[in-house]
């Protein structure tokens, strides 16, 4: 599926969806925090339905920012963020996009995680036998059926985050944004949450300093730094272009440096 919706955009700021049905739009959106300067300067981004598109930069760039103004929680100074087309409303509820928070215990809070997962539905205004099945769906996605009856501040650090997906999960949102998903995660589940993206049909945007992640996950990335869209592209074209990379804190992945250069890099490794 990665290749469906895939915008041709090049090193078009902003990196345009080019397909029929956009399903998050950002248009010059700033925002600055009380105490501070401007952390978001102009950010202007499409994400196509189905779409999953990698947003990267170094710390502090605004990634984090972005998601909280897309989904309505912060309050853009200026600016718009559309979903499918209809204006995101500050502070208002948005089923159809969710967002998993990059640290886990800002999204749970609730005594068990059953009634984490079934917070969303619940304020949908679903009846309570569809609140059940829809969690016990999340759970089973997300393979944490086991932990339903634990307190959400007892659990691991990798098992909050499957529980914080279920919770996103059980909205069933069209747009899901996910802010260091595989952050904390052992091999094994990193590597379960690669595939289960890979066969999500929901508009994914993900930011990640996990690069190789990026690469098998995401048909677009978008590099971001001080607040603005510097670039989007095909991952593999953004992620070799080295000097890019450089001037916005961040480095080709491994896994697409050229083999001589891999082998040069080896020896200090083992030292
Ligand atoms: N609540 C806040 N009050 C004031 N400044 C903030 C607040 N949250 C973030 N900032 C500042 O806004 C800037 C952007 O932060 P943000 O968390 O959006 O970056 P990020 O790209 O997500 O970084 P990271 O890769 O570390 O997660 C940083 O300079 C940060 O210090
Ligand atoms: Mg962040």
């Amino acid at each position: 599926m990665k290749s469906r919706n895939r915008p041709e955009d090049g090193p078009v700021p902003g990196g345009r969806a080019r397909t029929e049905t956009v399903a998050l739009e950002a248009s010059g959106v700033r925002f600055s925090y009380p105490d501070g300067l401007g952390v978001l300067r102009g950010m202007n981004l499409q994400v196509a339905a189905g779409e999953r598109v990698g947003l990267i930069g170094p710390n502090g760039a605004g990634k984090t920012t972005f998601f909280l103004t897309a989904c309505g929680i912060l309050q853009p100074d200026a600016g718009t963020v559309r979903l499918f087309g209809d204006s995101i409303r500050p502070k208002s509820f948005h089923p159809d996009i969710g967002l998993v928070f990059q640290d886990p215990d800002d999204q749970l809070f609730s005594p068990s995680v059953w009634n984490d997962v079934a917070f969303g539905p619940q304020n949908m205004g679903l009846p309570p036998e569809e609140v059940a099945a829809r969690v016990s769906e999340a759970l089973t996605l997300t393979d944490t059926h086991e932990l339903a009856d634990r307190a959400p501040h007892h659990l691991s650090g990798g098992e909050k985050r499957m529980v914080s997906i279920a919770g996103v999960l059980a909205m069933q949102p069209r747009v899901i944004i996910y802010d260091e998903p595989s952050a904390s995660l052992d091999i094994r589940s990193r590597r379960r949450l690669i595939r289960f993206l890979n066969s999500a049909a929901q508009a994914l945007l993900i930011a990640s300093h996990d690069l190789e992640f990026v690469l098998e996950v995401c048909d677009r990335v978008v590099v971001i730094n001080d607040g603005q869209v510097i670039v989007g592209g095909e991952p593999r074209t953004i992620m070799r272009q080295a000097n890019l990379m450089e001037e916005n804190g961040l480095e080709t992945p491994r896994s697409l440096e050229a083999p001589a250069q891999q082998r040069r890099m080896a020896p200090d490794e083992e030292t």
